[in-house]
């Protein structure tokens, strides 16, 4: 496939992914089990980050004012709904090519006719609700299913440069997981429970050059005091953040002596140092087409802590479970129909801190047997 970002040899720094897929079904449902090795954790999707990183790849991608960077590791399915067929062929000949990539169209995911049913799980945006996204590849493109969206763009505008419109709101993140299990959301990654982000971060940016930086470094890097620029930052509402630096004694010149205004516009500020989620989240309504792929998996949003997360998986390795009906009543999926047919073509994608560019396979056959 097209490898990763930086390269096929890239891919959980080098190791091989082993993937191994294992099926079983009963009356109603198919399980796919998929194991694969990846020692780097990646959870975050386009994270806000303010004046961010340079991205050398990017070279006319200018990192000042808001920009969208980090991303999530992800594993994906493409199954035929409707006979799909691109320029390098159809379906039942190249699998997913039929609709991925060759088709003609600069456009990815795009196959000439027919359709396709993309599974994708993606430890940023799906695997916190216990759901894979369900989506539909065709020559619209690639869409969502209907129903509620388990991820939206957490922007002011309709740009990667936008800057995020919320943040958390300091309520728990608590939510049921489609198997009754319960999970809390670390709102250092993840948004559930939002509120508008307050402050005009380009003030806030002017103030931290002139009352913080010489304590804390550019960037928020840390000098003389700490650094302040970690994802695990978010993990703070904006009122314990407030809290938090009125409790620095060594700051009350500095950060006690701001309005309460500019305290907002700097809190922004270090929204964007640490990263602000580039997705919140919202649970499906149970039923409906875009809540069809439940998942669970060893990676579970209640062991996230910032160290497990930013650096190595300890576990080394995904093993996420996907559970979908057979058959669903809906048009935008593809039905199992064991009377008529036992054999299903699909292609397969792993995806290491990435979202365009993926390794796996094409084309493999799912039998039932
Ligand atoms: C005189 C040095 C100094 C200046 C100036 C200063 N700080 Fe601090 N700041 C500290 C110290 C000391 C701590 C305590 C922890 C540490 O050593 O990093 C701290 C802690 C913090 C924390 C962490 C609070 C927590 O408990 O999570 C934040 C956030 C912070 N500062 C933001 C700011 C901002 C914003 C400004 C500018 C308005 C600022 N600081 C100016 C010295 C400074």
């Amino acid at each position: 496939m097209t490898n990763t970002f930086s390269g096929l040899t890239n891919f959980s720094k080098g190791g091989d992914s082993k993937l191994t897929l294992k099926a079983g079904y009963d009356a109603n449902y198919l399980y796919i089990l998929a194991e694969w090795y990846d020692s780097t954790v990646n959870l975050s999707q386009h994270s806000w980050i303010y004046n961010g990183y340079n991205v050398p790849l990017k070279p006319s991608d200018p990192n000042n004012g808001w920009t969208s960077q980090r991303n999530s590791d992800k594993f994906a399915m493409a199954f035929e709904i409707a006979s799909a067929i691109g320029t390098k062929g159809n379906f039942a000949t190249v699998g997913c090519e039929a609709s991925c990539h060759g088709s003609g169209n600069t456009a990815t995911m795009t196959p000439n006719s027919g359709s396709v049913d993309i599974w994708n799980w993606s430890l940023a945006t799906s695997a916190p609700l216990g759901y894979a996204h369900d989506m539909t590849a065709s020559s619209a493109g690639l869409v969502y299913d209907a129903g509620d969206k388990l991820a939206t763009r957490n922007s002011n505008g309709s740009t990667d440069r936008s800057g995020p419109a919320y943040e958390w709101d300091g309520t728990s993140q608590s939510v049921t997981l489609p198997n009754g299990s319960t999970a809390l959301l670390d709102p250092s990654y993840y948004l559930l429970n939002k509120t508008t982000m307050k402050g005009n971060v380009s003030n806030g940016l002017t103030i931290y050059e002139s009352r913080c930086e010489t304590c804390h470094g550019p960037n928020g890097s840390g000098a003389e005091a700490g650094a302040i620029n970690a994802i695990g930052q978010n993990k703070k509402a904006r009122k314990a953040y407030f809290d938090a630096m009125d409790n620095v004694a060594d700051m009350s010149d500095y950060w006690g002596a701001l309005s309460s205004e500019e305290k907002d516009d700097i809190v922004a500020y270090l929204r964007g140092l640490s990263g602000s989620p580039g997705h919140y989240l919202t649970v499906p309504t149970a039923g409906s087409s875009s809540a069809d792929i439940v998942a669970i998996s060893n990676v579970t949003p209640t062991q996230i802590s910032n160290s497990l997360f930013t650096s190595t998986n300890h576990h080394q390795k995904y093993q996420v479970l996907i559970k979908r009906k057979l058959k669903t009543t809906n048009p935008d999926d593809v039905q199992f129909d064991l009377n008529a047919n036992k054999n299903y073509v699909f292609g397969v994608a792993l995806m290491d801190n990435d979202g365009k560019n993926h390794i796996g396979s094409v084309k493999e056959t799912l039998t039932f047997k």
